[in-house]
C-alpha cells in the first residue's frame, strides 16, 4: 500500500511513523511535510488546501490511501475531490467536516442525536453581545464564561474567563472581525479527548487521552494549539469510554448518516467528565495534536490497514485493536514568545533524537534544523506507567536546546500523582 500524508505539524510525523509500521505499507509521501518528516517520506511542496493540488500529487504518487491530518483542507473539501477521482481518502467530505467547521452545525447536530452539550447561544449582531453575556458565566451563577470563534480557530479562538471584561473584549474582536461568536455554559469535570476511526455508522475508539491547552505550569497563561499530553488515562473507568461511545459518538455518527452526510476518517470528541456524565465539549474531524502523539505510540495495530478500511467501507471487519502496555507522554517544545508572535529562524540541537517528532521546523541550506512555527517539536516518552512516560518523555526535552524556546513541566503530573477524581 503507498500512503500520502498531507500535513506538516507533529500530528502528521507521528501519523507517518506509525504507518511505517506497517507492514504493509510499502511507500509513504507527505505533503508539504517538515524537517522531521523528510526522513522518513518523500516530501512534495505543494499546497495541502488545494484539492486540485492534493489530487494530481496522489495520482503522481500512486497513492493508495491519502490521509489528511488538518482540518483546514477537510473543510474545504479536498476529501471529497480525491474520492471524485477513485482515490481511497480518510477524511471527512466538507459536509461532514462542518461538525467541526461550523460550532453552530454541531450543536444542532447534538440536540437532535440527543446528546448532552454545553448551552449555547450564537451572537452575530454587536448590539446583542451584553445581553447575551448577562446568560452566561458568573453572572448566571457559572465559574466562567467561554467565548468562542463559531468557525475554525486552531485551537486559540475559545477564552474561558471569569472576568466579563476579558470575556467581553474577546467575543467584540471576534465580531468586529466578522465572526460570530458562540456563548456556551462552562463544563466542569476534568477533559477527555476520545479519538474514534469511523466510517458510517462503524465507531472503532482509540485509547482515551488528555490534552493540555494553557501555555504555563498549571494550566496558567492563554490558550494554545496544544501544550502536551498523555494516554491512557489511569483515572478513567472503561465503563465511561463505553458509554461515551455508545451515547455520544455513535449517535453523532448516525445522526451525520441520517442527514446524508456519512462521516469517514477521525471523529474527536472532546469532554468534560461532569458530574452528571460525559459532555461534549467540542467535536473536531481529525486526528488531534499532540494527543495523536501519545496514542499512536501505543498502537499495536497496523495503522494503514486500520484506516484503509475506514476509508473502502471495510471498517466494521477490521476487529478489535492491539495496544501496547503503559503509558505515553507528549511534551510540546514551543518558540519563544508563543502562543504570541513566535521567534523563528533559531537552530534547534537535539531534534534528530529518537522520540523527536517536527512540528515547526525547516531544513537550511548547510543542513540545520531551524524553528518555523510557534510549536516547533514534540517529544514523545513511553513506559510501564505514566510515570516512567513522564521521565522517558523530560528526559527527551531536557536534551533539545532551542534558543528561548520553553515547555510545561506538569504534563499527565496530576494523573500520575493520582490527583484526578471523578
Ligand atoms: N488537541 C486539540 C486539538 O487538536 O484541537
Amino acid at each position: 500500500m503507498r500512503v500520502l500524508v498531507i500535513g506538516s505539524g507533529a500530528r502528521e510525523h507521528a501519523l507517518l511513523l506509525a504507518l511505517r509500521r506497517d507492514p504493509q505499507v510499502e511507500a509513504l509521501a507527505v505533503a508539504p511535510g517538515n524537517a522531521g518528516t523528510a526522513s522518513i517520506a518523500d516530501q512534495y511542496d505543494v499546497d495541502a488546501t488545494s484539492a486540485d493540488k492534493v489530487v494530481e500529487l496522489a495520482r503522481t504518487v500512486g497513492a493508495d490511501l491519502v490521509v489528511i491530518g488538518p482540518e483546514v483542507p477537510l473543510v474545504l473539501g479536498v476529501a471529497d475531490a480525491l474520492r471524485a477521482a477513485g482515490i481511497a481518502c480518510f477524511g471527512p467530505s466538507k459536509d461532514a467536516a462542518r461538525i467541526e467547521g461550523s460550532k453552530a452545525f454541531a450543536k444542532d447536530v447534538m440536540a437532535a442525536a440527543g446528546v448532552r452539550t454545553a448551552t449555547s447561544e450564537t451572537v452575530d449582531n454587536p448590539a446583542h453581545l451584553d445581553a447575551a453575556l448577562d446568560r452566561f458565566g458568573p453572572a448566571a451563577g457559572q465559574p466562567a464564561w467561554v467565548v468562542k470563534d463559531d468557525g475554525l480557530a486552531a485551537g486559540k479562538g475559545v477564552v474561558v474567563t471569569p472576568d466579563r471584561d476579558v470575556a467581553r473584549a474577546h467575543a467584540a474582536t471576534l465580531l468586529e472581525g466578522g465572526h460570530p461568536v458562540l456563548l456556551e455554559s462552562f463544563l466542569d469535570g476534568p477533559e477527555v479527548s476520545l479519538f474514534c476511526v469511523v466510517d458510517g455508522e462503524t465507531v472503532v475508539p482509540l485509547l482515551p487521552a488528555q490534552d493540555f491547552k494553557r501555555v504555563g505550569d498549571g494550566d496558567a497563561g492563554p490558550n494554545t494549539g496544544g501544550m502536551g499530553a498523555y494516554a491512557p488515562l489511569p483515572w478513567l473507568p472503561e465503563s465511561v469510554t463505553t458509554q461515551i461511545v455508545d451515547e455520544i459518538v455513535r449517535p453523532v455518527a448516525a445522526e451525520l448518516v441520517r442527514r446524508g452526510c456519512p462521516f469517514t476518517g477521525l471523529l474527536y470528541a472532546g469532554l468534560a467528565i461532569t458530574s452528571q456524565g460525559p459532555a461534549v465539549v467540542e467535536f473536531n474531524c481529525r486526528f488531534g495534536d499532540p494527543e495523536t502523539q501519545a496514542v499512536l505510540a501505543l498502537l499495536e495495530s497496523p495503522l494503514g490497514q486500520l484506516l484503509g478500511a475506514a476509508a473502502t467501507g471495510d471498517l466494521a471487519e477490521f476487529g478489535p485493536l492491539a495496544w501496547r502496555d503503559g503509558a505515553a507522554v507528549t511534551v510540546v517544545i514551543a518558540a519563544e514568545n508563543y502562543p504570541g508572535r513566535p521567534r523563528l529562524g533559531d537552530v534547534i540541537t537535539g531534534a534528530e533524537a529518537d522520540g523527536v517528532l517536527h512540528a515547526g521546523t525547516s531544513r537550511r541550506d548547510d543542513g540545520a534544523v531551524v524553528s518555523s512555527g510557534g510549536r516547533v517539536l514534540s517529544v514523545v516518552g513511553t513506559g510501564a506507567d505514566l510515570e516512567s512516560a513522564r521521565a522517558a518523555a523530560y528526559a527527551i526535552a531536557d536534551s533539545i536546546r532551542l534558543t528561548g524556546s520553553h515547555f510545561r513541566t506538569d504534563i499527565g503530573l496530576a494523573a500520575a500523582e493520582g490527583r484526578i477524581r471523578l
